[in-house]
């Protein structure tokens, strides 16, 4: 199989960072929900060289997600825990922060619910959840490309689909935790950023 490539990744990768060195330099683990190519981990790890980074997502991203580990040649990353948020046992141990990019539009909405969930119960106290992607706020996308990007997924699948921030930030809630930050991203996307309380 040849090593999987994602443009997007490449894009966001340098933003998200500065954002995830800012929040995390004082922090030691991480757990990445949908690490998809496996781009992302691999940057992030090493701009942030004294943490850990562990990766995770539906077992057939596994082997792409390996070619860029093993290439990288860093030791602060996990290879990938078989993690399909809805199916797969949690780990157990506890983690100083969590990340997901583009995965909350994609996975259903009770597999969001979830993630929330085990999320906020894979945290330290303190810990913190930064979910990146396209928002929409009090019923509105704001930005067109994000208005026929929703309508797209929408039509290829109905569970699919650019979700509300009050309903992400109720989850959050609900799960004992409370927004830290929400920052404007290029291209129409947020960070997202709650706290353990
Ligand atoms: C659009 S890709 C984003 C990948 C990567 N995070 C990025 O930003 O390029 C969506 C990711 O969500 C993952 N995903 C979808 N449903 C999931 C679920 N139920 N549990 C865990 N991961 C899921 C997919 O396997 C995929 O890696």
């Amino acid at each position: 199989m040849n090593k999987p490539f994602s443009q997007a990744c490449e894009n966001n990768r340098a933003p998200i960072g500065d954002i995830l060195v800012r929040l995390l330099s004082n922090r030691e683990s991480v757990l990445e929900l949908g690490s998809g190519t496996g781009q992302h981990a691999v940057w992030f790890a090493r701009q942030l060289p004294h943490l850990y980074w562990q990766t995770s997502d539906r077992i057939e991203n596994h082997s792409g997600i390996n070619q860029w580990l093993d290439e990288s040649g860093l030791d602060n990353i996990g290879v990938p825990i078989a993690l399909n948020v809805s199916r797969d046992v949690w780990p157990k141990k506890k983690f100083e922060a969590a990340f997901s990019s583009n995965t909350a539009h994609i996975m259903a909405w009770p597999e969001v619910e979830i993630m929330f969930r085990e999320v906020a119960s894979s945290l330290v106290a303190g810990g913190l959840f930064c979910l990146y992607g396209p928002m929409q706020y009090s019923g509105v996308i704001a930005a067109e490309s994000n208005r026929a990007f929703n309508y797209r997924l929408k039509e290829s699948n109905p569970n699919q689909g650019i979700r509300e921030f009050n309903d992400l930030d109720q989850l959050a809630l609900s799960a004992g935790m409370s927004l830290l930050e929400d920052n404007a991203m290029p291209a129409n996307n947020r960070l997202l950023v709650w706290q353990k309380t």
